[in-house]
């Protein structure tokens, strides 16, 4: 089946539920046992089904294969939010006198998680040139355990040459991590580009209305999915099941919104592109983009998020421009039916930020793209009335 049909009917089952359309919210902290032998049991229920509520309940179960339908995964886990689905992604893989490489351009929370506690535990990062493709062959180590990719980088919109890197990880016995957020598993097929744990912020276009947090982590096998397992339940995280609900309803329409979010976020990004007052747009699917090429071997479709770098180096200006907007709202985050405009300031140790102007961060959302438009257009407006001042 297509991945919209797919999304319609993933992990409901509505003859379990008086025929009932969407599996119903379980919620739990005890669950009971009917016999001792059974309690005896229970270890192995938690890689199956249910035995505590951490554990999650039949409505997480409805979310997690959903999510690893989508995904085309062994199987997924859920987590609370899109950052601590990367630091347990990433710590069972992990101990002591590793090394781990970590793209450059990772969401800066990660690079902070690797620079801060994985340096306190003694785990060793190195961040590597976001295009170093096959090259990064020669940064691996006899301890390197895990390559982290992100791609296109959330900031900068750099793309990974994937299948490359995973190559050269598999070569020397390393895991490949991949955060999908801004593709998801409709345009970017993680698994089929060799990624081994695929994880999500579910916070953005799966739940995809600003209002709730989720993490994902989706995993090639059983042995992977086990060993993240276990490593979620050494620190207890867990998921609401009213979220898990939240989520999956915001995933049946996960098709539709993304589409609408490419083809409006292509037509502002090619409208910017005409502008005097941009030096850049950061976008991949455009034919112009330093990514564009792997970019259209690699990805289904492009999403809602991407960049621009401004002539201008003044913030007072940009200020100007960013203060008066109507519909661009500035925020943390993308994915959400909403349009948000930031700006950024990548931290980088290895590829320069690209150009010297102001980079401006645009998630656009289901608004009228018209609207979206003339907003830009008055924002440049008292931009440049600044510039004159
Ligand atoms: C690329 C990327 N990954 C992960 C996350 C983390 O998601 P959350 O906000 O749910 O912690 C974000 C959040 O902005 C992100 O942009």
């Amino acid at each position: 089946m297509k991945p919209d049909t797919r999304l319609v009917h993933a992990g409901r089952e509505p003859q379990k539920h008086f025929g009932i359309v969407n599996p119903p919210v379980y919620r739990a902290s005890t669950i009971l046992f009917p016999t001792m032998a059974e309690f005896e049991r229970r270890q192995e229920r938690k890689y199956t089904s249910f035995y505590y509520g951490t554990h999650g309940t039949p409505t997480t179960m409805a979310l997690t294969q959903a999510l690893a339908e989508l995904s085309g995964a062994h199987r997924a886990l859920v987590t609370s939010s899109g950052f601590s689905a990367i630091t347990q992604a990433l710590l069972p893989f992990l101990r002591q006198g590793d090394h781990i490489l970590v793209a450059d351009t990772v969401y800066a929370p990660t690079r902070m998680f690797c620079q801060g506690v994985l340096a306190r535990f003694g785990v060793e990062a190195t961040f590597y040139d976001p295009l170093a493709g096959e090259a990064i062959a020669d940064l691996m180590r006899p301890n390197t355990r895990i390559v982290y990719a992100e791609s296109p980088g959330s900031q900068t919109f750099e793309v990974q040459d994937v299948p490359a890197i995973a190559r050269a990880a598999h070569r020397r016995g390393a895991v490949v991590l991949f955060d999908n957020t801004w593709a998801t598993p409709l345009n970017f097929r993680a698994f089929d580009h060799g990624v081994d744990v695929e994880i999500q912020a579910a916070t953005k276009y799966l739940a995809g209305h600003s209002d709730l947090l989720m993490g994902v982590i989706a995993v090639r096998d059983e042995a992977l999915f086990r060993r993240v397992k276990d490593g979620l339940d050494e620190f207890g995280d867990c998921v609401s099941p009213d979220l898990c609900y939240a989520t999956l309803r915001g995933m049946r329409t996960l098709a539709v919104r993304m589409r609408h979010h490419e083809r409006s976020a292509l037509e502002v990004a090619r409208w910017l592109a005409g502008r005097r007052e941009v030096a850049r747009v950061l976008h991949p699917a455009l034919p112009g983009d330093p990514g564009h090429g792997l970019w259209r071997r690699d990805f289904l479709g492009s999403s809602s998020l991407f960049g621009m770098v401004l002539r201008t180096d003044q913030g007072r200006a940009v200020a100007a421009m960013l203060d008066g907007m109507s519909v661009f709202k500035m925020g943390a985050s993308f994915g959400g039916f909403e349009s948000l405009i930031l700006p950024a300031r990548p931290e980088r140790t290895v590829r320069p930020r690209p150009g010297d102007g102001v980079l401006i961060r645009l998630h656009v959302g289901l608004e009228s793209v018209d609207d979206l438009i003339a907003d830009l257009d008055a924002g440049f407006a008292r931009l440049n009335a600044a510039l004159e001042r």
